[in-house]
């Protein structure tokens, strides 16, 4: 079974940077490749409503590939963020609806995820993760995404619905799934405060241990514009971006791009 994996395609900006339809040479790769299942793991694009029309075009036009999907921050921006959430819930490939089985050995389960600042840097409080500024910049998130509970509330939200459905999977071949990076190892740390204060809000490492604590075998996140395809404790990790244009491509040419980013992996 073939599965290709992408995440953060942001299809307003990248739309609008290139003056390309992005979409239709997604759509493109799609029907020439025709993989089984497509994870894309969060960023679809900016709010909810607009992802989830994405989502379901993308679904409706390709029946045979199996499209699976968890939020990205940019996908519940929104001024209430739990009703993003249950939007998103509306495309039927939305892994928060609870674990996919593929076949009789090999399930997909993951949810969106957020952040706790277990990644935060020593020398700052909770206060100021939570309020999120540093110097005369504010993490985007803290304008633009607003949850019921703090980010360790709405954390332990995910952690809690993600554990259930690992303990019910035990056993099994696990593909887990979030937009949120779950080990401190994939983020970059530049010694200037002015960025790695911000790496509080790009993940927890209560998922990475929560992968590790359950046997999980493949581990597939986004959020970082990285690409990573590495192993760590006998699991396979997938970081695979599409990112922004034109800073954090490879290429010019949508086409180029998509094509050499998109990672099918066979199971
Ligand atoms: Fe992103
Ligand atoms: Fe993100």
């Amino acid at each position: 079974m073939r599965i290709a994996v992408l995440s953060d395609i942001h299809e307003g900006l990248n739309r609008k940077n290139t003056r390309s339809d992005i979409m239709a040479t997604l759509k493109k790769w799609i029907a020439v490749h025709s993989p089984e299942v497509f994870i894309i793991s969060g960023d679809m694009t900016a709010g909810p409503e607009k992802s989830l029309a994405l989502l379901n075009q993308l679904q409706r036009e390709y029946p045979q590939t199996r499209i699976l999907f968890v939020h990205g921050n940019h996908d519940i921006y929104h001024e209430d963020s739990e009703l993003a959430y249950q939007t998103l819930l509306e495309f039927q490939g939305n892994l928060g609806h609870g674990p996919v089985e593929l076949d009789e050995n090999w399930v997909i389960i993951g949810d969106g995820g957020w952040y706790d600042y277990t990644f935060g840097i020593e020398g700052y409080t909770k206060e100021q993760f939570q309020t999120g500024t540093f110097n005369d910049f504010t993490w985007p998130d803290k304008t633009n995404a607003h949850w019921t509970g703090n980010d360790n509330e709405v954390t332990e939200r995910y952690i809690t619905r993600i554990e259930n459905w690992l303990s019910e999977y035990r056993g099994r071949n696990i593909i887990m799934v979030t937009h949120f990076v779950p080990c401190s190892q994939f983020l970059l740390c530049k010694n200037d405060p002015s960025w790695d204060f911000f790496n509080a809000m790009m993940g927890s490492s209560r998922l990475g241990k929560l992968a590790l604590k359950y046997g999980v075998e493949k581990y597939i996140f986004g959020h970082i514009h990285t690409r990573y395809h590495d192993k760590y404790k006998g699991m396979e990790l997938i970081c695979n971006p599409l990112g922004y244009y034109p800073h954090e491509w490879n290429f010019k040419s949508v086409e180029e791009e998509i094509s050499s980013c998109i990672k099918v992996i066979t199971i």
